[in-house]
């Protein structure tokens, strides 16, 4: 049994303009994510890539319990979650951890770095002293000096690092970092990506990590799976699927991000054309308008999930 299996997740949102949609009979809701399936083991690392819009943070937002299912199946630690109450999420929240994308800017100015780290001890009632802050500074690096400091008295990549402290003080089972290095310089970026490596080695937590830095992917994952659309059109273990990328969509994209990356900043996937709206799909292959190796059937035919020796890809013409 792995820690997580997840099972044909659906998930759909209320779209814009209900009543236009009305009048013109059309659904009024839409499907971010479209049929996902994965597992991860104790302790394993998955890479989560692919263009904004694909429906990563959704899938993030549906696994912590913030945003329901509309379909499909997802097992934590041998229990299906997918329905689970508040009052179950209150338990399972002690599990499962999530790093936003500014940890710490988002908190108050006025809480030290002592306090930041240890809130969710508080919270759940467990000791929150000078011993746990240290602790927990400790396992990301940071000197216990660091306690009575206050937020915006930290750096960039301290901030990070205390984000992740915050996120491991429950000791959770399964970590999900939604864009661990978006908008850090490039020297920080490599102080996370070696964070996050350490703190798999040390802790033993499973890590999902969504990203649009395949350098990370690449040297913290153990397998990567690739979205578009809200689908995933490639799977497989990160070396395999990096030395021999078998969907086009996964070729560009990491032909598209040489590394090392010299401005991260910014999103570095640049193939051709608009990706296109989940609202109105092309049709046959999702990827079909944008894909250089298109033929006439791709227009027409929808690719299914084709497993292929421990990975999968969804393209009716591999590479
Ligand atoms: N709250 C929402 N309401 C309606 N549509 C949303 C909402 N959040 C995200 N979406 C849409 O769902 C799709 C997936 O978004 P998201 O999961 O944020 O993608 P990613 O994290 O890969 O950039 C996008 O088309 C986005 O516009
Ligand atoms: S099915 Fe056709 S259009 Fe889609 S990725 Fe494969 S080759 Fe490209
Ligand atoms: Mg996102």
């Amino acid at each position: 049994m792995s820690l997580l299996e997840v099972e044909d997740l659906r998930i759909r949102y209320a779209r814009q303009g209900r009543l236009k949609a009305a009048l013109r009979r059309e659904p009024y809701d839409f499907e971010a994510v479209c049929g996902v399936s994965f597992t991860l083991g104790a302790g394993e690392t998955l890479g989560l890539v692919g263009e904004s819009g694909s429906g990563k943070s959704t899938i993030a937002r549906t696994l912590i319990g913030l945003k329901k299912a509309s379909a499909g199946s997802i097992r934590f630690d041998g229990t299906e979650i997918s329905e689970a109450s508040a009052r179950e999420w209150a338990r399972l929240r002690t599990d499962m951890s999530m790093m936003w994308q500014d940890p710490v800017g988002s908190l108050s100015p006025r809480l030290t770095v002592k306090s930041l780290v240890t809130e969710p001890l508080r919270i759940n009632g467990r000791p929150a002293g000078r011993d746990e802050a240290e602790r927990l500074l400790g396992l990301v690096g940071l000197p216990a000096e660091f306690a009575t400091r206050y937020s915006h008295q930290l750096s960039g990549g301290q901030a990070r690092r205390v984000g992740v402290a915050r996120a491991l003080a429950l000791d959770p089972k399964l970590l999900i970092a939604d864009e661990p290095t978006a908008g850090l310089d490039m020297s920080v970026q490599g102080e996370v990506l070696n964070l996050l490596a350490d703190v798999q080695a040390r802790s033993g937590v499973a890590i999902v990590i969504i990203t649009h830095n395949l350098n990370l992917v690449r040297h913290v994952t153990d397998k990567m799976a690739i979205m578009y659309l809200g689908r995933f059109v490639e799977k497989g273990p990160t070396d395999r699927v990096f030395a021999h990328p078998r969907h086009p969509y996964t070729k560009a994209l990491l032909a598209a991000n040489p590394e090392p990356d010299p401005d991260a900043r910014h999103e570095r996937v640049t193939l051709d054309g608009e990706v296109p709206s989940p609202v109105n799909r092309p049709s046959g292959c999702d990827f079909h308008p944008r894909c250089p190796w298109a033929r006439p059937t791709c227009a027409t035919t929808e690719p299914n999930w084709t497993k292929d020796a421990g990975r999968g890809h969804r393209c009716l013409f591999p590479l």
